[in-house]
């Protein structure tokens, strides 16, 4: 059993199946909203004793590990000092119609992770979950060695990070690609061929390889 804890920054799709995942293998998980912690009276009562709601600021002091799932253009109101040299898993995908346009993403000349990294200079961001459905995250995972197990991506500027991130998803039943550094982390934005498929690792190589720069 680990000792570590999640601190889940949302509480929505994304982050409430992180959260579901992450007890279910042992870790203790703060999660947060936007709004005040007793709104997710009943997200954590579903999740147990291993689990507390907090603030966003809290979740991030109280973590060993956290996790971004807001949506992407609240990604600026992350907490930056309580985050600084800790691994953080982005797991968010830039939707214009939902986040408005950003120039840079636009224009292939940058990478939503990559702003988060900007962000979070102190911390150690990794590309993770953004590729799969909410739902599969505890529904797909199967034992290491499961013939097309399902595999997910992670990038990351740091090698502990994208490690971190590769134990975390063996736990959870995923083998891993690692498609570092967070610059290529492009290669498995929405509606890129890896987006969403389900793929084991040979599959997603080849889908990561045959990504376009833009859509
Ligand atoms: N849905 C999927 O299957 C999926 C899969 C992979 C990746 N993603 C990506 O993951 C991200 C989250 O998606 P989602 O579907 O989980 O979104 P969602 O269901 O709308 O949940 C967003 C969560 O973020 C919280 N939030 C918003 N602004 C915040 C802030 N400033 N501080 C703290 N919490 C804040 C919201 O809290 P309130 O309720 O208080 O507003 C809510 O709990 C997106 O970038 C999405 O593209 C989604």
């Amino acid at each position: 059993m680990t000792m570590t804890t999640l601190g889940i920054i949302g509480a929505g799709n994304i982050g409430s199946q992180v959260a579901r995942a992450a007890v279910g293998q042992g870790y203790d998980v703060v999660i947060a909203n936007s709004r005040d912690p007793r709104t997710l009276d009943d997200l954590v009562a579903e999740l147990g004793p291993r689990a507390r709601a907090a603030t966003a600021k809290e979740a991030a002091r109280a973590a060993d590990v956290a996790v971004v799932a807001v949506p992407f253009h609240a990604y600026r109101e992350i907490p930056v000092e309580p985050l600084a040299g800790k691994i953080v898993l982005d797991t968010n995908n830039y939707y214009w119609e939902r986040d408005g346009h950003v120039d840079a993403l636009d224009r292939g000349e940058a990478t939503s992770s990559g702003l988060l990294q900007e962000h979070l200079p102190s911390s150690k961001v990794a590309k993770a979950f953004n590729h799969i459905q909410s739902a599969h995250i505890t529904t797909d995972g199967t034992p290491a060695g499961t013939p097309g197990r399902r595999a997910l991506a992670t990038s990351s500027d740091f090698p502990e990070a994208a490690a971190w991130v590769e134990r975390f998803y063996d736990e959870l039943g995923f083998d891993t690609v690692d498609t570092s550094p967070l610059a290529e982390s492009w290669r498995v934005e929405r509606d890129r061929p890896a987006y969403v498929a389900r793929q084991d690792a040979d599959e997603l190589r080849a889908n990561l390889a045959r990504a376009p720069r833009t859509i």
